[in-house]
């Protein structure tokens, strides 16, 4: 069974982590997010992979190579430029040759494939959607199925009154190779305003497959601090580094924590960490290699990747630090705060509100208080 994961888009809405690191390889809970999504698949029976790259592709090759690695075939696939989601799968069609998986490379879930496929293959689907339901319709694109679950419509951004179903696109695909004939090659096509719109007026048979599945799209900032403290608690499933020590609490090799410092899980901390006198940590919260905990610093639903030292009594608080910062003492990143790479916080600064500094910002003491 083959699968195409697409990931060349900018991960717009999570910038700025996303300036150095493609979208899906940022780390949930120490690991990068497509080496789990990988072995998820493998674990599926995918065993051959075509990574469909745009965005800082260099990166894709040096993290992952052939995939043997990870015990999967991978096929690393360099658009010329971004041709969406529709025309990026176009562009491999040469490397599908019968019913093939096509997954966003930014949803984080644990729908049964094999039962997917399944469905996929007891109605004679030609494309079958994986649906989820949402709290809220008006933020989506709803889809519209009849009782044999054939997809009628899509509506998107329904007014409330417009409101006839709960059930939006995972952003997990099956298609057969063949509709791929109504792709326009080397051109800019996406799913769901270019193909599925054609599809529904063919009338090749479309399908939705509605699942309650753990679902969760990481792209936009609260959803990916959401996420990190949905894998911390058990609510999503996702195997992360680490031993556990104690209840909830995972540790990395060569990590240092002072007798005093006060812990409460769930957390997982990364390697070669240093956590300095009286400082707290309260879960759930994530600290990645290498990183330097002062002293009575507080950490609190953080999500912290490699590298960062933070000075003492800085304060870190439901917020995302990427990697290798210095965070000066006192300071508090707080309240939804992004900090991406490479930057130097000064003393006594209060970045809140949902702030977010671009990588390899410079900032002095006091600069930002509000
Ligand atoms: P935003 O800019 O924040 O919307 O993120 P995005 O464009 O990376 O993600 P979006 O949700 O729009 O796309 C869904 C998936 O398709 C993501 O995994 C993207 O990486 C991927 N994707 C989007 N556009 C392209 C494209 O032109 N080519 C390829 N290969 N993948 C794409």
């Amino acid at each position: 069974m083959k699968a195409v994961i697409l990931v060349g888009g900018l991960g717009t809405r999570l910038r700025p982590l996303t300036c150095n690191t493609p979208k899906p390889m940022i780390p949930i809970a120490n690991r990068p997010f497509i080496e789990y999504m990988l072995h998820r698949l493998r674990d599926q029976g995918i065993t051959e992979v075509v990574l469909a790259v745009q965005y800082l592709a260099e990166r894709f090759r040096a993290a992952l190579g052939d995939g043997s690695r990870l015990g999967i075939k991978l096929h690393i696939s360099e658009e010329p430029e971004a041709l969406g989601t529709a025309g990026a799968i176009k562009y491999v069609e040469h490397l599908l040759d019968s019913t093939t998986f096509v997954f966003n490379g930014d949803v984080l879930t644990d729908l049964n494939l094999i039962e997917m496929l399944a469905f996929h293959r007891s109605k004679g689907s030609k494309t079958t959607i994986a649906l989820t339901p949402v709290e809220d319709p008006t933020q989506f694109g709803l889809v519209d199925t009849d009782r044999d679950q054939r997809i009628l419509r899509f509506t998107e951004k329904p007014r409330p009154e417009e409101i006839t179903t709960n059930l939006i696109n995972a952003g997990t695909y099956i298609i057969e190779p063949e509709v791929l004939r109504y792709v326009p090659p080397r051109q800019f096509f996406m799913f769901e305003r270019g193909l599925f719109p054609v599809l529904l007026q063919t009338g090749d048979p479309m399908y939705g497959y509605p699942s309650r599945a753990y679902w969760t799209d990481i792209g936009r900032p609260h959803n990916y601090i959401e996420v990190n403290h949905d894998i911390l608690i058990g609510k999503a499933s996702y195997p992360f580094p680490g031993t556990e020590t104690q209840n909830r609490v995972w540790l990395g090799e060569n990590v240092e924590i002072a007798d005093d410092v006060q812990i409460v899980p769930p957390v997982v901390i990364g390697n070669n960490v240093r956590i300095e006198r009286r400082a707290s940590i309260i879960g759930p919260t994530v600290i990645g290699d290498n990183c330097t905990i002062g002293t009575e610093a507080t950490l609190e639903g953080a999500v912290l990747w490699n590298d960062n030292q933070i000075a003492e009594k800085a304060v870190l608080r439901s917020c995302v630090v990427g990697a290798g910062n210095q965070i000066g003492v006192g300071t508090q990143v707080v309240g939804g705060a992004i900090v991406s790479d490479g930057c130097t916080i000064g003393a006594d600064n209060r970045l809140d509100k949902q702030i977010r500094i671009w990588p390899n910002t410079t900032l002095g003491d006091q600069s930002i208080t509000f």
